[in-house]
């Protein structure tokens, strides 16, 4: 949530900042704004898109060698100008952005407003700037040590970027929760929320821990734990290329995002599985491997997309490892007491690896003792580095907001080690092992034809896209499917959109059925499929129009269905892996025809760094 930039260096930094800004545009769009100093300190924001910023910045001198810059999404005080960000401080020497929230703010606000302040904004962002300007008045002290101070006593998330009038030399930044990497150049330094603002200049970069405060000038950086010890900063190599993160000639992200996948799975999987040995060799995984097979459940917890992987992982681990898997929603299980006794398993599957509640639910659970394994698609991010172990998905950045290539890269993860456990423990034999094992490997080459239904899909997208509600139905590891088709249709197209088991449907949702109706079902050829189809059978019963996801060779259900999208054949466990990406695509379309920005879907944002 909120994309954060910084730069400091021998260069113009506005363009650097505005150019990262778009790349975090993923992160939140309400509103954008940027802080620079030329002789002064000038603070420009707008309400709107970052391209709405940069127009109304045509033909302005923005000439600095310092700069600060935000995208939005709005928690506190609604998306306007005066809510943006960068916010001043009371005097005007301070300027500051923020990504997180600031719980005891309220608090803080009374402090201050008994002593005088007053509030430009409804933020808790110019709470803690002001918070932070008043210790330095009252201490005489550096920018630096008010801010360590006020941090103190902050209860909430923070990644915090300032920069002071008085020293267009430094840029302080710190933070608590939300993601903050710095970019090591040469005489420079490049902030942002993420690399992907920095890795055209440096591949050189310092991942800040929670509790850290940097202070950045353009041939230093010192970073200190909030106890004003120095901390010794550990340089990693970015391990991605630039073209990962450009458009390379789709219309939109989501759409190369979808097309990338017979390439990103195939990375998943690379070096990890051979089918015509039948080894899987997950290292991360391995050392924990006894543990996690003699553990009496497993725990999966994750948010969105990634909690939907984590339900077909459900199905998948208990059939092939007979271990009780247990799937919670992270903002759940974090708040509800959960039992964890010392050895259970937490998987905790996430895309950005900075997801604000499942952080917590893992940290929560480690301290009581548990094992924590991070399915995790950002590397470096803060859930990879909480977790004992863990595998990364190697999607490559996804930036259209609404989660595609990242689930598959997560379900190849995850079906990689539910074989690989379920053959070493026994409950998987040989036989069923080496075939599941061919049938990951053909996934590649099987999305790689789905995807060539994209045209009859669009077409299909036409005809659907004046729905007003849609109903997605699966069942056994299809049901999780059906979940995620509906969240990409509402996420993309603002329809009205459930996913249900599909034999629970006719505890309520059937009362919606009828001609104007459309019921996706996912109805490949797996052990449920009969029953799927007699649940179809009541749909058109009562007039619903089907449009039905199968399995090539099913002659049955195509004399049903309104509409039929064919899917090469996979065993049931490797299904999901290909039924959701037409669902993917259904989505993509009826978004793009309805003329919305399906990368950028209303009041949504792709990294949620709070609860
Ligand atoms: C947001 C995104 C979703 C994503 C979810 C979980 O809601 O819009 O696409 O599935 O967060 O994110 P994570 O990064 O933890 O997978």
């Amino acid at each position: 949530m909120c994309g954060i930039v910084g730069y400091i260096g021998p260069r113009e930094a506005y363009p650097i900042v505005l150019k990262g800004l778009k790349r975090l545009e993923y992160r939140g769009y309400d509103s954008s704004g940027v802080a620079l100093m030329n002789g002064q300190l000038q603070v420009y924001k707008k309400k709107g898109k970052v391209a709405e910023l940069e127009e109304t910045l045509v033909g302005k001198d923005l000439h600095s060698h310092i700069g600060i810059g935000h995208t939005r999404w709005a928690t506190h005080g609604e998306p306007n100008d005066r809510n943006a960000h960068p916010h001043l401080s009371q005097s005007g020497d301070i300027a500051m952005i923020h990504n997180g929230i600031i719980e005891n703010y309220a608090q803080i606000k009374q402090e201050l407003l008994a002593k005088g302040y007053t509030f430009k904004s409804d933020t808790d962002t110019e709470v803690l700037l002001n918070f932070i300007e008043d210790i330095q008045k009252n201490n005489h002290g550096t920018l630096e040590e008010a801010v360590r101070i006020a941090l103190r006593r902050i209860v909430g998330a923070y990644c915090i970027l300032l920069i002071h009038k008085d020293d267009p030399e430094t840029i302080i930044a710190a933070r608590k929760g939300s993601p903050l990497v710095i970019g090591i150049g040469k005489g420079e330094h490049f902030l942002a929320s993420d690399a992907s603002p920095i890795i055209e200049y440096t591949k050189e970069v310092v991942y800040v821990n929670d509790y850290e405060i940097a202070i950045v000038r353009p041939d230093e950086l010192i970073l200190k734990n909030l106890g004003n010890e120095k901390q010794t900063p550990f340089i990693t190599k970015l391990d991605m290329e630039l073209a990962a993160i450009e458009k390379g000639g789709y219309d939109h992200f989501m759409l190369k995002e979808i097309f990338e996948q017979p390439t990103t799975i195939y990375d998943s999987l690379r070096g990890r599985l051979d089918a015509e040995t039948g080894s899987i060799t997950l290292t991360g995984i391995e050392k924990y491997a006894e543990q996690i097979m003699n553990a009496n459940r497993i725990m999966i917890v994750a948010c969105g997309t990634s909690w939907h992987a984590g339900l077909v992982a459900e199905y998948i681990i208990e059939e092939l490892c007979r271990i009780p898997v247990e799937v919670e929603y992270a903002s759940e299980f974090r708040y509800r007491n959960p039992i964890i006794h010392k050895g259970d398993v937490i998987i905790a599957i996430s895309q950005s690896g900075e997801t604000a509640d499942t952080l917590v639910a893992i940290e929560n659970s480690k301290e009581k003792g548990a094992i924590i394994l991070g399915i995790v698609n950002a590397v470096g991010s803060s859930i990879a580095r909480t977790s004992h172990a863990g595998a990364y998905t190697h999607s490559g950045p996804e930036i259209g907001v609404a989660s595609t290539k990242a689930f598959t890269g997560q379900l190849a993860v995850l079906i990689m080690t539910a074989l690989y456990l379920g053959y070493k423990k026994g409950t998987l034999d040989r036989d069923k092992y080496l075939s599941l094992c061919k049938d990951l490997a053909a996934v590649p080459d099987k999305v790689a034809t789905i995807l060539q239904l994209d045209d009859q899909i669009k077409a299909l997208a036409e005809k659907y896209k004046d729905a007003t509600d849609c109903l997605f139905l699966g069942r056994g590891y299809n049901f999780p499917v059906a979940l995620e088709g509906a969240l990409k249709l509402k996420e993309i197209s603002y329809i009205h959109a459930e996913g249900y088991p599909a034999a629970e449907m006719k505890h309520g949702p059937i009362a919606l059925v009828d001609e104007n109706l459309p019921v996706v079902f996912v109805a490949t050829k797996d052990s449920f499929h009969e029953k799927v189809v007699s649940n179809m059978q009541e749909i058109k019963a009562r007039k619903g129009k089907v449009i039905a996801v199968i399995t090539e060779g099913d002659t049955i259900t195509p004399t049903l269905a309104d509409d039929v999208i064919i899917i090469p054949p996979a065993d049931e466990i490797i299904a999901p892996m290909l039924s959701v990406i037409p669902m993917q695509l259904l989505a993509y379309h009826i978004g793009v025809a309805k003329g919305y920005d399906v990368d950028k879907p209303r009041n949504l944002a792709k990294s949620v760094t709070v609860e």
